[in-house]
C-alpha cells in the first residue's frame, strides 16, 4: 500500500553523513499529508540534531528504548503499533546488518522487530561497504522478508570515493513510497525495446535459445511507460504479461525480430536492445522432426550468422538514440566498450551473466552504463528500480549529447 494523506509514517534515521538529507525526506512526506514521526539512532545524532527533525516533522523525536513519557513506558511498542509505514533513510551498513540479524539493541531496531508496518530502507554508505558480500547478503535477506530497498544511487561520495552508495534523493524516495510516477520526462517520446530470447528452429520441435526471461526488457518498457513514453515492445518467446499501455509484438527468431524492429524503428526516439539474440541459427530447418539414427553417435548442425539487429539500427543514417546491452561472463567492461564502438551506439549496459547470480532470469540486476565519455554504475536492485535508474541516466546523457 502506498503512502497517502494521513498515513502514519515513521522515519528512521541512522548514523551516516546522508542523515543531513532526512529533514528533506520528512518534508516531502509531510507535503503528501502524511503524519510523520522520527526515530533517530545514537549515531544519527552525530550528524544531525533531533531539534531539526522535530521542527520539520512537528513531533517530538524519539531516541530512547525506554521512554518514561510513553504511556506504558514502552515507546518501541507504541511506535511499532502506531506506524503504518516505516522508512529508514539513511540506512547504514551496520543498521542493515542489525535488521538482517534480527537484533534489538536500540529503539529503531526494536520497533522494527515489533511492527507489522511495511518497511523500506534507503541504504547509504561508502561504495566498498555497499559492494561487500555481507551487505549484499543482508539486503537480499531483507528483500526476501518483504523489506523494500530504495536505491542507492551512484556518484561522488562524501568520503571522496566514486561509486554506488549514495542515498536516493529524498524527493524520489517519497515519490516511490507514494506510488506516483516519477517526473514524466518521456512524454511525447517513442521507445522501441527488444526483450527476451530468440528461438532458432532446427526442426518443428527443437531449436537453439538461451535463458533470457524477458524481465529486464519488460522492466525497461514499464519504466518508460511510467515516464510517459509510447512503448513498442518486440519480444521473443517469454511468459510475461505485457506492461499496461505497451504495444507488444511477439516474435520467435532473430530474423523475425529484425523485421519487427525495422518496421517500427523509423518513428522511435530511443531504441533499447535488451533481447538476447542468438548469434547463429541452423542453416537448414528440417520440415519434420529429426530422427535419431543408428549410423553414428555424432550429429553436426551447420549454423549461419544471424543479422545483428542493434548494429543494423546503429548504422542507420537518422537512427534513434541507441542503447544496447552486453551480457558477459568475463571482462564485462572491456567487451562492452568494444561493442559500443563496433555497433555504433550511444550506451551499452554491461551486465554480468556469470554463475547462478547472473542477470538471466533473476528478478535483480546490476549494470554499468558504458558511454563515450565514461561509465555509470547502477548497483544491484530489482529490475524495475534498475530500469528507472537507467532511464534517468539515459535521458541525462541523451540531453547532453
Ligand atoms: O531477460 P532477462 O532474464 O531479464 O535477462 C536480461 C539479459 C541478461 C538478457 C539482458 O540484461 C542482457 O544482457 N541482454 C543482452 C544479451 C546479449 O545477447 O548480449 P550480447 O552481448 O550478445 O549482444 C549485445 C547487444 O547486441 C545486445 O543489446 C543485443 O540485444 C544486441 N544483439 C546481439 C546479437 C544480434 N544478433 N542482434 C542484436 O541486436
Amino acid at each position: 500500500m502506498f503512502i497517502h494523506k494521513n498515513k502514519r509514517v515513521l522515519v528512521g534515521v541512522t548514523g551516516g553523513i546522508a542523515a543531513y538529507k532526512s529533514p528533506e525526506l520528512v518534508r516531502r512526506l509531510k507535503d503528501r499529508g502524511c503524519d510523520v514521526r522520527v526515530v533517530m539512532s545514537e549515531g544519527a545524532k552525530a550528524f544531525i540534531t533531533p531539534l531539526t527533525l522535530q521542527a520539520v516533522s512537528g513531533n517530538k523525536v524519539h531516541e530512547e528504548l525506554l521512554d518514561e513519557e510513553a504511556e506504558l513506558g514502552m515507546g518501541h511498542i507504541e511506535l511499532a503499533r502506531w506506524a503504518e509505514q516505516i522508512v529508514i533513510a539513511p540506512a547504514t551498513a551496520n543498521f542493515i546488518a542489525k535488521l538482517a540479524a534480527g537484533r534489538a539493541d536500540d529503539l529503531l531496531s526494536t520497533l522494527v522487530l515489533a511492527t507489522s508496518a511495511e518497511i523500506a530502507v534507503a541504504p547509504a554508505m561508502n561504495q566498498q561497504m555497499w559492494q561487500h558480500p555481507s551487505t549484499a547478503e543482508n539486503l537480499s535477506l531483507l528483500q526476501d522478508r518483504g523489506v523494500r530497498v530504495i536505491g542507492p544511487g551512484s556518484g561522488d561520495q562524501a568520503c571522496g570515493e566514486v561509486g554506488p552508495g549514495r542515498m536516493t534523493d529524498p524527493t524520489e524516495i517519497a515519490t516511490l513510497l507514494a506510488g506516483e510516477a516519477l517526473a514524466r520526462p518521456l512524454v511525447g517520446k517513442r521507445v522501441l525495446i527488444t526483450a527476451g530470447p530468440t528461438w532458432e528452429a532446427m526442426d518443428p520441435v527443437r531449436g537453439i535459445t538461451n535463458h533470457s526471461s524477458g524481465k529486464m526488457g519488460f522492466a525497461l518498457a514499464e519504466a518508460a511507460l511510467d515516464c510517459g513514453a509510447e512503448v513498442t515492445l518486440v519480444s521473443g518467446p517469454v511468459h510475461l504479461e505485457t506492461p499496461a499501455g505497451a504495444t507488444r509484438i511477439d516474435v520467435r527468431s532473430a530474423q523475425n525480430m529484425l523485421e519487427a524492429v525495422l518496421e517500427n524503428v523509423n518513428s522511435a526516439d530511443y531504441f533499447v536492445a535488451v533481447a538476447a539474440v542468438a548469434d547463429y541459427r541452423p542453416i537448414n530447418v528440417a520440415e519434420q522432426k529429426i530422427k535419431k539414427t543408428d549410423e553414428s553417435d555424432e550429429m553436426t548442425i551447420r549454423l549461419v550468422k544471424n543479422p545483428d539487429i542493434l548494429a543494423t539500427v546503429g548504422a542507420m543514417p537518422n537512427r534513434p538514440y541507441c542503447i544496447g546491452f552486453a551480457a558477459e561472463t568475463e571482462n564485462q567492461i572491456a567487451h562492452a566498450r568494444a561493442k559500443l564502438t563496433r555497433k555504433n551506439v550511444d550506451i551499452i549496459a554491461a551486465n554480468n551473466v556469470a554463475g547462478d547470480e547472473g542477470a538471466f532470469g533473476s528478478d535483480q540486476n546490476a549494470v554499468t552504463l558504458i558511454h563515450h565519455n565514461g561509465e555509470i554504475e547502477i548497483p544491484t536492485n530489482d529490475k524495475y528500480a534498475v530500469a528507472i535508474s537507467m532511464w534517468r541516466h539515459i535521458l541525462k546523457l541523451a540531453n547532453s549529447a
